[in-house]
Parts: C-alpha cells; structure tokens; sequence
C-alpha cells in the first residue's frame, strides 16, 4: 500500500510573507495528519523561512526546480546540495512548465533525478502529454520516452525513492481534469512501464500521483483509483482552505 502523497505546486506566486502565514495554517491544522504525506513547494525565496516553520511537523518541502551540479559558475541556479541544506526533501523535475517554457528535455531531467537522488533528496518526476498528442493515440508512446529517457541509469534502490507525476497538458491550469477513469488508465500503463524496467515488486511500492486542475470537487474521485496514489495540486493548492479540502479528501 502506497502511503498518499498530496503536493502543492506554488509556482511563480506567494511572497515570503504569505508563504509564512500559509505554513503556519498547516502546521496548526494538518500536521496531524499521519496516514497521508502533505508536501509543499513554495517558489525558491520562500524555501528556508517555510522549512523553519514546517520543521518538526510531519510536513515536507519540496523545491520547484534543481541544477545538477553539486557548485560552481551557474548564474541563476540552485543545486540539490544546497536545497538539502536547508531543509528540502522533495524537489520537482520537469515539470511540464520547465519543458515547455524553458527549453528542458529528458536528458536534462535525468542528470537532474539522479543529481536530487545522489544527495538524498526525493525526485517529483513529472511527465504528461499534449492535447494533439492524446488525439492522435500517441499517450502512452509519449509517456514510455519520457520515462524511458528521464529515469535512464536508475537502480531499483533508486526507484523506490521517485515520485512520478501524471500531467496532462491539456489539463494544467485549464479546468479540465482527466476524468478518474482516464487517469487510472494511464497510471496503470506507468506502473506497467516501471515493473517492466525495475521489476514489479519496487514498482508497485512507487507513488504514482496526478496533477492537472485537481480540485476539492475531484480529488474523492481521483484518489478512489488503485494505481492514484496522489495528487499534485497549482492554482487550487494556492487558497488554504482549499488545499487543505483537498489534503483532506
Ligand atoms: P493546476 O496545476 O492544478 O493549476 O492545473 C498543476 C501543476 O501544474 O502541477
């Protein structure tokens, strides 16, 4: 049985300030909760002030985004050595915003998984496809390459440290979520892929979670599915009384 695992995605929003205050809620209402992992991952400037107040409660923190390299000349970037300093437990990779945006593809995901898993840390790996792509049936080719290529040189040790992520494009920040059925299709073809590269004992332990407009209203759904072992949650995961709807499903 995989323990859940409900993330929130801030991406570029939350001053410090509102980071704090958000933080704090948690730790006063939702740190008690023991049979599900709550983790956060707020954008890089407010990491350290929310890891002193998340210390101690049960609930994790997670970074956005990560470097490979342990130091050095990298204007801009922050490497994994540096997030496990302050406190980080969890860091995201690719998410698809960094791949569509930025210019990410599956080679720089995997330096970045095994980077996060060389220093401790514990990879959200995210992977989804387009809309064109699910209408012309090519989902699950899409998916097979971006697991095959993001966890490329990975042990079965490894394995059991990565979170996969299951994000449909056509459903981040539109509205439209995956309906339950189409999204346990696709989590049961990853854990197929996963017990197929590193057995099916380390696979079936994998969490396997899924991100697209999760909502207070979907997430019963979602999470009555046997291979949805999560969920990773934007634009909702923003309001406190509606993460914590959703923490709560
Ligand atoms: P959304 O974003 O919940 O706003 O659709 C999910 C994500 O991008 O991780």
């Amino acid at each position: 049985m995989v323990k859940p695992l409900i993330a929130a995605n801030w991406k570029m929003n939350m001053t410090t300030g509102e980071s704090v205050a958000f933080a704090r809620r948690l730790a006063e209402n939702l740190a008690q909760l023991k049979d599900r992992k709550i983790v956060i991952a707020p954008p890089f400037t407010s990491l350290y002030p929310v890891a002193e107040i998340l210390k101690g409660t049960g609930i994790h923190l997670a970074a956005q985004n990560l470097h490979w390299e342990k130091a050095g000349a990298y204007t801009g970037e922050i490497s994994a050595f540096m997030l496990c300093d302050i406190g980080c437990r969890y860091v995201l990779v690719g998410h698809s915003e960094r791949r569509t945006l930025f210019g990410e593809n599956s080679e720089g995901v995997n330096k970045k998984v095994r980077a996060a898993l060389n220093r401790g840390l514990e990879p959200i790996v995210c992977i989804g496809e387009t809309l064109g792509e699910r209408e012309s049936e090519r989902t699950f080719d899409i998916l097979a390459k971006q697991i095959k290529e993001g966890l490329n040189n990975l042990s079965t040790d490894d394995i059991r440290r990565v979170v996969l992520a299951y994000e449909p494009l056509w459903a981040i920040g539109t509205g439209k979520t995956a309906t339950a059925d189409q999204a346990e299709e696709v989590h049961g073809f990853i854990r197929g892929e996963l017990g197929r590269t590193f057995g099916k004992e380390a696979s079936s332990g994998v969490a396997i979670i899924y991100g697209g407009s999760v909502k207070p209203e979907n997430i019963t759904g979602l999470m009555a599915q046997p291979d949805i072992n999560g969920a990773l949650v934007g634009g909702a995961s923003l309001d406190f009384e509606s993460f914590a709807r959703i923490v709560q499903y």
